[in-house]
């Protein structure tokens, strides 16, 4: 069986990893591909809530091995804390592999975020802090330090002493902050090794020996379309690839492999973070949607802007992912609102604008022209058949497949496995 991804249509959180848990039931492998641990991924299940970061969202199935692709980025410190806090809830992790190319974020990526969002001022990004950015330059730099880098302590050594020194330069020079010491970093890093070592490994190999026997392989995006460097609010985006191709390229699966490309909606928009966001609303109805839907972010706690459903980005994501269907998620959130908007075009001066423009100058000049459908006004988290759903409802999930041009394969009516309607199921 090929690989299906499922990956984020907007600008992420939007229940991913809800998504991903439920279908892994069905899976033998699931992958992350790309982001870091500025992901976070709810899961509510049997053994309690679980917000994870770098762990792939299958990590619950015994019969399900999990593997961190290359195209991740990894912070050992993080990553080992959310093993630890997954072992003490009685989690099973020893069937988790960790790619040798995987590249890691050393202490310098965490400060110089840091340092550098405080230097943007109001022009920051908003980033998670965690080193991200930083981590990724250094990757397509060519200087950064691999998982594959802890397997032997004179190449960590000699890695970590070499790019201390380039990078204390930045921090002293450039920012005038205080300086790293590199025995730290190994001594630490070199602790990291021990626990992590057994998990390395070459991941390539072990996906394609689990696609030669037919394994069903899932890869669980992280972020969203529209954070991608290239197809997103650029410079308001992260800096790896959470698109479909991202995908092929994050886990070393080639595109003839990959059978279907879920993508992930939730029924409105939100944002967390800078930049733009045309269907941004700043009046009750945005209170309303963050109170009722906990819109905060997983892994930050900041509130997440909400607004409503963007179909003229939703179809770039359609098209630059080849979707080949989407899950709409928290339907219920809107359960209580009499009437739903749903942006069609944008206004730019007179000019109706119809693509999601790449620049975002031209993009903070659009306005949203906006369709307003009925409200269902009828509670949706104890449907479980598509036709079950109210009608108004129904029209409403109809009218974002008619605007995005396909399918919607799954609804999902709140956040726990079971309130979900399957409508194209998966295995
Ligand atoms: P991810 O990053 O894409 O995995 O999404 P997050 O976990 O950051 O945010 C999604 C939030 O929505 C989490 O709090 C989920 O528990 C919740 N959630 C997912 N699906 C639904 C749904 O259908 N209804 C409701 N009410 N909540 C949902
Ligand atoms: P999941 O996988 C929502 C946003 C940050 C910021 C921008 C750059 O949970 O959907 P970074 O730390 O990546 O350099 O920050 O990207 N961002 C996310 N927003 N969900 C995420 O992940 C995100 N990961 C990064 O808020 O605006
Ligand atoms: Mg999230």
């Amino acid at each position: 069986m090929p690989a299906i991804i499922v990956i984020g249509g907007q600008w992420g959180d939007e229940g991913k990893g809800k998504i991903v848990e439920l279908l892994a039931e069905k899976a033998r492998f699931v992958v992350r591909y790309s982001g870091g641990n500025n992901a976070g991924h709810t899961v509510i299940n049997q053994y309690g809530e679980f917000g994870l970061h770098l762990i792939p969202s299958g990590i619950f199935y015994p019969g399900v091995t999990c593997v961190i692709g290359n195209g991740v980025v990894i912070d050992p410190a993080s990553l080992i804390q959310e093993m630890e806090s997954l072992k003490a809830k009685g989690i099973d992790i020893s069937n988790f592999f960790i790619s040798e190319r995987a590249h890691m974020v050393m202490p310098y990526h965490l400060l110089l975020d840091a340092l550098e969002e405080e230097a943007r001022g109001a022009g920051a990004i908003g980033t998670t802090r965690r080193g991200i950015g930083p981590a990724f330059v250094d990757k397509t730099g060519r200087q950064g330090l691999r998982a594959g880098d802890l397997l032997e302590r004179e190449v960590l050594s000699k890695r970590i002493a070499e790019m201390v020194t380039v990078k204390n330069g930045f921090i002293t020079r450039v920012y005038g902050a205080a300086p790293l010491s590199a025995g730290d970093v190994f001594e630490k890093y070199w602790g990291y090794s021990q626990v992590l070592s057994r998990y390395i490994v070459d991941t390539v190999a072990l996906l394609k020996d689990a696609l030669a026997r037919k394994d069903l392989v899932m890869l669980e995006g992280a972020q969203g379309t529209l954070l991608d460097p290239d197809f997103g609010t650029y410079p308001y985006v992260t800096s790896s690839y959470p698109t479909a191709g991202g995908g092929c390229q994050g886990s070393g699966i080639g595109p003839k492999d990959i059978s279907r490309i879920i993508g992930v909606f939730k029924a409105y928009s939100t944002r967390v973070g800078g930049g733009p966001m045309p269907t941004e609303l700043t009046d009750e109805t945005a209170t309303l949607i963050r109170e009722r839907a906990r819109e905060y972010g997983t892994t930050t706690g900041r509130p997440r802007r909400c607004g409503w459903f963007d179909a003229v980005a939703g179809a770039l994501s359609v098209q630059v992912n080849s979707l080949t269907g989407m899950a709409v998620t928290r339907l219920d959130v809107l359960d209580i609102l009499p009437t739903i908007k749903i942006c069609t075009a944008y206004k730019s001066g007179d000019r109706v604008v119809q693509r999601f423009p790449a620049q975002i100058d031209l993009l903070e000049k659009c306005c949203p022209v906006y369709e307003e459908l009925p409200g269902w006004l009828t509670p949706t988290s104890g449907v479980r058949r598509y036709r079950d759903l109210p009608l108004a409802a129904r029209r409403y999930l109809r009218r974002l497949e008619e605007l995005l041009a396909c399918p919607v394969d799954i609804v999902s009516v709140g956040a726990r496995r079971e309130e979900t309607i399957m409508i194209k199921p998966v295995g």
